[in-house]
């Protein structure tokens, strides 16, 4: 999606004040907010087609150093102050994060910077038990962990969600080729340099659209790696009765 030229001043702004509470962490955690809030299109993408309800209790697994938590607590912040972007759909205001994240740094930095805004777990996804949540949130999480492991996981997930609780996916589509090989490639450099395990073999986007149907999923989906390399799609996923 291109945001249009008055779109992207309230961006631009949403963008500072979410990454502002990484300041008084360290300098890197405020940097690394500032670029990756910037340049990658998912979160804009998130907010301005409404897939975040207000007062949604959101589970973000993988959820790094709580980007997304700052971001919708900056949207409230924006919402009450009347500058929500009309165009846009409805603010997610008072919706409520619970994060789960392996790295210990990750976590310290989260809390160190949102305090109460959110809660967040260190653990590790396989077995960290989920929280009843509205919206559950993936982003670029699954492939480091096997096959067998994502069905668990994405099978847990859907007991966490009630009926047409929604599953926002972000995971790499395997049948498109070279751009694919170029995600993998950064994975496996980046999984080196933070030492996790070594990115596991994707799956194409039919393949992850049918797992998630059968476990009672109906799925949607869109490219989501715009302006970047990758071959990234978000998968919108709703849960059926
Ligand atoms: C590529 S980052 C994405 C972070 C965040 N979702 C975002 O989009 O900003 C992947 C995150 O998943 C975390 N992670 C990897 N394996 C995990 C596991 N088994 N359980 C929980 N988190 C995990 C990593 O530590 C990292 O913070």
């Amino acid at each position: 999606m291109t945001l249009s030229a008055s779109a992207r001043k309230p961006w631009a702004a949403l963008v500072d004040a979410a990454s502002e509470p990484y300041r008084k962490a360290d300098r890197f955690a405020w940097r690394f907010a500032r670029g990756k809030l910037s340049l990658d299109p998912v979160f804009r993408h998130l907010l301005s087609q409404g897939l975040i309800a207000p007062h949604a209790r959101v589970l973000d697994i993988g959820c790094g150093q709580g980007l997304l938590a700052s971001l919708l607590s900056a949207c409230s912040a924006f919402a009450q102050q009347g500058q929500w972007p009309s165009q846009w759909a409805a603010a997610p205001t008072a919706a409520r994060v619970t994060g789960i994240e392996l790295m210990p740094r990750n976590v310290a930095r989260a809390k160190a910077s949102l305090g109460s805004a959110a809660d967040v777990v260190c653990g590790d996804m396989r077995h960290t038990p989920f929280p009843e949540a509205d919206t559950v949130v993936m982003l670029d999480v699954l492939h480091y962990i096997n096959q067998a492991e994502q069905n668990d996981v994405l099978a847990r997930v859907r007991r966490a969600l009630p009926t047409g609780g929604s599953l926002l996916l972000r995971v790499g589509d395997a049948a498109a080729r070279p751009r694919f090989l170029a995600s993998r490639w950064v994975d496996t450099l980046v999984s080196w340099v933070r030492g996790h395990r070594a990115p596991q073999l994707g799956r194409s986007l039919a393949e992850w659209s049918s797992q998630l149907e059968s476990l009672g999923f109906e799925v949607c989906s869109q490219p989501m790696s715009q302006g970047t390399p990758f071959a990234n799609v978000l998968l919108v996923a709703r849960a059926r009765a």
